[in-house]
């Protein structure tokens, strides 16, 4: 375990804006504003090669030159800290122990990006964060962080704080846009990606809770303190939240470049009264089933891309062998059929078949035909859905067919080997 991004949580108090300054804190944003231009600040951020924390990896230099290349004189940062991945819980660590750190990153952004207005769209199942995010903001704001000629400079920047109602959706970055503006929370096609044409079709900076707190650091220690972490591909550390079938359960902090079975065997203390560990899935909900054969397998972008898997938000749930398969993709669907906002075809249909093609399966009638039509189905989502949320649904399907295909087998012919989905169709 290390401790970069998540160094002052449980160190500080959160709402100390002294503490957090004796301890290096805003040091990134003086040196920002006081010595460098707008981009040389993107340079650095695309020197250390940071990549986005929230799920996709995309360079966040590379994002931060998009929007900093953009002529209007209206532009917004929004720190995306709708954390709604099933399993995810990492960046509410970084909001109620560092809030100052996340919004430091924020103003860095503003500075480099020429921005001039701040959201952070929260998750409305935290209230008490966004209680301290609005505290956090009315301090800054008190002490010339934020608002107008911020430390005297001729650079203005403020923050509102917008909450969430419970939609997995509207973490996707266009459906949260929808959402500020106040409309139904639904994704919009892309491109235009919200660096050209964001909120109220303006040029808009959507980063990660994570991200977004890297960036005081990166900027304050520099990009090479920053890259001592991690492997050539995969620069720094992350945030991972454990949950399962696991003896340590929470969030920690690792190297990328760490492996699966160091993760939970090392720091995790291993499965739960030593049953034999039957898959992780990796990134939450929308996330690979790995099997224990691949616990070799190091969190690094470039090699889990080898095997066609992401890391995605970094959550990592343990299953172990006494959890049927079929039980457990049923449980997962009937997640993103619940939260499809119904926008596109391929998400809204594709979810609610697939319930269909599994409680066929769990009650003994499912044929041959069955895993077709899942197959079928996961694919034409995969490449037809309108936004990451019906496009990653099926993940967990294609993974679970591939390493657990005797599994469904055994359930075509009426059997279930953890004694869990009800068989009557084929016994009768
Ligand atoms: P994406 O690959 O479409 O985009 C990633 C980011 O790069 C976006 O900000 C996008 O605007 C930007 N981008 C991509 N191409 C661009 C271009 N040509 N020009 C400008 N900007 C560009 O992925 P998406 O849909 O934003 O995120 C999917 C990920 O989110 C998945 O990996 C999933 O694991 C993760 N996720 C995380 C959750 C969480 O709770 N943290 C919840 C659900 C999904």
């Amino acid at each position: 375990m290390v401790s970069f991004v998540s160094s002052l949580c449980g160190k500080i108090s959160p709402l100390s804006l002294k503490e957090y300054k004796d301890n290096g804190g805003f040091d990134g944003l003086q040196k920002a504003i006081f010595h460098m231009k707008p981009h040389e600040v993107v340079k650095v951020i695309e020197d250390s090669n940071l990549k986005g924390r929230g799920g996709a990896a995309f360079p966040t230099g590379l994002k931060w030159k998009f929007i900093s290349m953009e002529n209007s004189d209206e532009k917004y940062i929004i720190c995306n800290a709708d954390e709604g991945e099933p399993g995810t819980f990492k960046d509410k660590i970084l909001l109620d122990g560092c809030p100052l750190q996340i919004i430091e990153g924020m103003i860095i952004a503003a500075y480099a990006t020429k921005a001039n207005k701040g959201y952070i769209y929260i998750r409305g199942e935290y209230p008490k964060t966004r209680e301290i995010l609005l505290k956090a903001v009315e301090i800054l704001r008190d002490e010339g962080y934020l608002g107008d000629n911020i430390l005297g400079q001729e650079f203005s920047f403020d923050i509102d704080i917008r909450s969430g109602a419970g939609a997995y959706v509207c973490g996707e970055e266009t459906a949260l846009i929808e959402s500020i503006e106040g409309n139904p929370g639904r994704s919009r096609f892309k491109p235009p990606y919200p660096p050209s044409e964001g909120l109220w079709r303006k040029p808009t900076l959507v980063n990660n809770v994570e991200t977004l707190a890297n960036v005081p650091l990166i900027l304050s220690f520099g990009a090479d303190e920053f890259k001592k972490y991690g492997t050539e591909g995969s620069r720094g550390t992350k945030l991972i939240s454990v949950s399962g079938n696991v003896v340590n359960r929470g969030v920690f902090e690792i190297e990328l470049g760490t492996t699966l079975k160091e993760i939970i065997y090392d720091i995790c203390g291993g499965t739960l009264k030593d049953k034999k560990l039957k898959f992780i899935q990796l990134g939450g909900s929308s996330g690979a089933c790995i099997p224990q054969s691949l616990l070799d397998i190091r969190l690094d972008f470039d090699e889990l891309r080898k095997y066609s898997i992401g890391l995605g938000s970094g959550a990592i749930l343990v299953v172990d062998e006494s959890t049927c398969i079929i039980d457990f993709i049923k449980n997962t669907m009937e997640f993103f059929k619940h939260e499809s906002c119904g926008k596109c075809t391929p998400c809204r249909e594709g979810n609610r078949h697939i319930i269909k093609i599994l409680d066929r399966i769990q009650g003994g009638e499912g044929s041959e035909r069955d895993i077709e039509l899942l197959k079928n189905i996961s694919l034409l989502m995969k490449e037809a859905s309108l936004c990451g949320l019906g496009q990653a649904a099926p993940t967990a399907i294609f993974t679970t067919l591939k390493y657990f295909g005797d599994e469904y087998k055994e359930h075509l012919k009426g059997y279930c080997r953890c004694g869990i989905c009800d068989m009557k169709g084929r016994e009768e």
